[in-house]
């Protein structure tokens, strides 16, 4: 096999050339590429001290227990490759309209695959020396990505996003009881001992006592006092605030980092299913009279059910005037879903665009430019450009980054917050290495797949994190979430089994690419009856009813809670004509959700038959479940809600 070239250096990237494809369109090169990679390693072994005599004689590979342990594992294999075939999920399918996934990128899967056979351990760059390098500079495109300056931020790859908003919360919980700790150990570092405003202490000026706490070699000593070394318990901490569309990996970061669930703050969504300014503020205002500190606050940019995005803008604001009138917070955006969705307002020199130069932008480069439908609204720009001003933010790429699982990410504003973290064990890290390279030291996690941070590594050398890169598949996406909803309103009633139907989306605008949508019986006024009919719908076209293999198309669902969404879903409610007084009795509405990741259902010559063949499908499966039964089939014991799935 002849070697591949070297990288043809940056231009113009054609998407269509970046994922294995719907129906392995790319396969040649996929195949001749990991062939390459394997011989690529094959060598490596062979290359290590070529001299040394093989371990493993012929006459001891034709013995009968190596022949017959040969074909244990090919069988074993078979069965795996059989049991992957005939139950995976087909993500990559422009069929699939469900969770956050779709295909993935080859240069990605191929990074990963080939790590994998190296074996890399990215806690110290003892054991990962070609990837840990590959993770901190992941974690500079994440800090550059989210318009942190690199010279002072940091970020790295996480398991997942439930790890990264982990990290998140412990660096705040850390920080928090911080200037409590200096004023017991060194009152002489703190200028106001008073309880309240050693709780309220800014996280810039926090992190200032903690420069000076080192510099004179007592921050050992403060950070045993502190949440850190005594216990979550030791100084009030506080309360957390989240939307109350969170990731449910909040509690869990509560509970374990011993702030408890009880502290969490769910702060009620608007009707766009953002989090309500006013109520924060109310909020806020209600625990300063109480004197309850505030540990921080988490806005979301992609809600997990709806990706929504809140407005970060007015959440800086906000924390900026409360920080000028002595009242100080943490404050983490979880962009685990969104967070790639920066790359569309950035050009190549990491400039943040105005919103007036967004449409000539995009198209630079590419096929045509895009339409108006690919730019996301003026309020979803600004919550984008102020993520800048958070502390920390999570950003996922094993979602709209496009990588394999598990590759969740965080980045941090000012690595001075690491010192709150670190921890070295004196076997694993070696003192005269760079901090940086030896992660485990000041992550959550221990031993970490270098595999991970290869595939995250080329993913990013190929694609950049702006306009040019990653924000041309991300206004395909949003172009496609545009398309998908003009067609669900283009059949918003229709004849299904001598039934009128009609159909509604949750938002006619969503702020990014997730459509969650419902139907009902024309006239229909009860909320159980149409819960029926769109549990019925879903259990058609996912898993419940079968194979995958059988199902036309494949979408995920979601429950809306009134406990959770208050009254934000009634205006859907009442589009599709449901009585207002059921959304109280009722307190549940259940929608169909899909997220729309591939790149291919916009912009590409088939993409208008594609919507227009889901329409006929969905017709199809109503006319058979509506047929079925009058009623439609009661909700199923058992049946999970499934919410909140990644
Ligand atoms: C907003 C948000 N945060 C965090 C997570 C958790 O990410 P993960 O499933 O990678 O742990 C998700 C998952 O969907 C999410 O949507």
């Amino acid at each position: 096999m002849t070697t591949p070239p070297k990288g043809s250096g940056p231009g113009p990237v054609s998407l269509e050339a970046l994922f294995l494809g719907p129906q392995s369109e790319n396969q040649e090169f996929f195949r001749s590429m990991l062939e390459f990679l394997i011989e690529e390693h094959v060598h490596w072994r062979r290359d290590f001290h070529p001299k040394d005599h093989p371990l493993l004689t012929p006459k001891e590979m034709r013995a009968p227990e190596f022949l017959a342990t040969a074909d244990r594992m090919r069988e074993v294999l078979l069965d795996l490759s059989a049991r992957l075939k005939s139950t995976s999920t087909p993500w990559f399918s422009t069929r699939y309209l469900g969770h956050m996934n779709s295909d993935t990128l080859m240069v990605s899967n191929l990074a990963q695959m080939a790590a994998l056979l190296y074996n890399p351990n990215n806690v110290t760059y003892e054991s990962s020396m070609a990837t840990s390098p590959m993770e901190i500079e992941c974690g500079q495109d994440f800090a550059r990505l989210m318009g942190y300056d690199p010279r002072t931020a940091w970020g790295h790859i996480t398991s997942d996003g439930t790890i990264a908003n982990y990290e998140g919360l412990w660096l705040a919980r850390n920080l928090k009881s911080f200037p409590a700790a200096a004023a017991e150990i060194a009152p002489e570092l703190v200028e106001d001992r008073d309880p309240w405003a050693l709780a309220n202490l800014s996280i810039d000026r926090s992190l200032d006592l903690l420069d000076v706490a080192k510099r004179s070699n007592q921050l050992a000593e403060i950070l045993r006092r502190s949440a850190r070394g005594a216990g979550a318990g030791r100084f009030p901490l506080g309360k957390l605030l989240v939307s109350s569309t969170r990731h449910y990996s909040w509690e869990k970061a509560a509970d374990l980092l011993g702030i408890g669930v009880e502290q969490v703050v769910r702060i009620p969504v608007t009707d766009r299913f953002r989090m309500d300014l006013n109520e924060f503020q109310e909020a806020v205002d209600r625990l300063v009279r109480e004197k309850t500190p505030i540990l921080g606050v988490v806005g979301v940019v992609g809600t997990t059910e709806e990706g929504a995005v809140d407005e970060i803008d007015g959440l800086v604001r906000l924390r900026d005037q409360y920080a000028r009138r002595g009242i100080g917070f943490y404050l983490h955006v979880d962009a685990a879903y969104g967070g790639y969705g920066r790359a569309l307002f950035l050009d190549s020199r990491g400039t943040f665009l105005p919103y007036e130069r967004l449409r000539d932008a995009w198209g630079k480069g590419t096929e045509r430019p895009g339409p108006e439908s690919a730019v996301p609204s003026r309020e979803v720009w600004a919550a984008y450009r102020a993520m800048s001003a958070a502390d920390s933010i999570t950003v996922d790429p094993h979602k709209m980054g496009y990588v394999p699982y598990s590759a969740g990410g965080i980045a941090i504003r000012d690595r001075r917050l690491l010192g709150l973290v670190s921890y070295s064990a004196a076997y694993v890290f070696d003192r005269d290495n760079p901090l940086d390279l030896n992660l485990g030291s000041v992550i959550l996690e221990g031993s970490k797949a270098g595999a991970t941070a290869a595939g995250v590594w080329a993913a990013h050398r190929v694609l950049p994190l702006n306009r040019d890169g990653y924000g041309r598949i991300i206004a395909r996406t949003i172009e496609g979430t545009d398309h998908f909803i003009r067609t669900l309103r283009s059949m918003r009633e229709f004849s299904a089994g001598g039934e009128r139907i009609v159909c509604e989306p949750l938002l006619a605008n969503p702020d990014y690419n997730i459509v969650c949508m419902a139907f009902n019986f024309k006239g229909n006024p009860s909320l159980a009856r149409m819960n029926r009919l769109n549990e019925a719908i879903y259990h058609a076209s996912s898993y419940e009813s079968g194979p995958l293999y059988n199902d036309k198309w494949i979408t995920s669902h979601t429950e809306l809670e009134r406990t959770i969404y208050g009254d934000a879903p009634r205006p859907f409610l009442d589009r599709l004509g449901i009585d207002p007084e059921e959304w109280a009795r009722v307190g549940t509405v259940y929608v169909l959700r899909s997220v729309v990741m591939h790149p291919w259902l916009a912009h590409t010559s088939t993409y208008p038959e594609k919507w227009e063949s889901y329409l006929s499908i969905m017709k199809g499966d109503i006319d058979t479940i509506v047929r079925g039964s009058k009623e439609v089939r009661p909700p199923r014991a058992g049946s999970a809600p499934g919410r909140r799935k990644g």
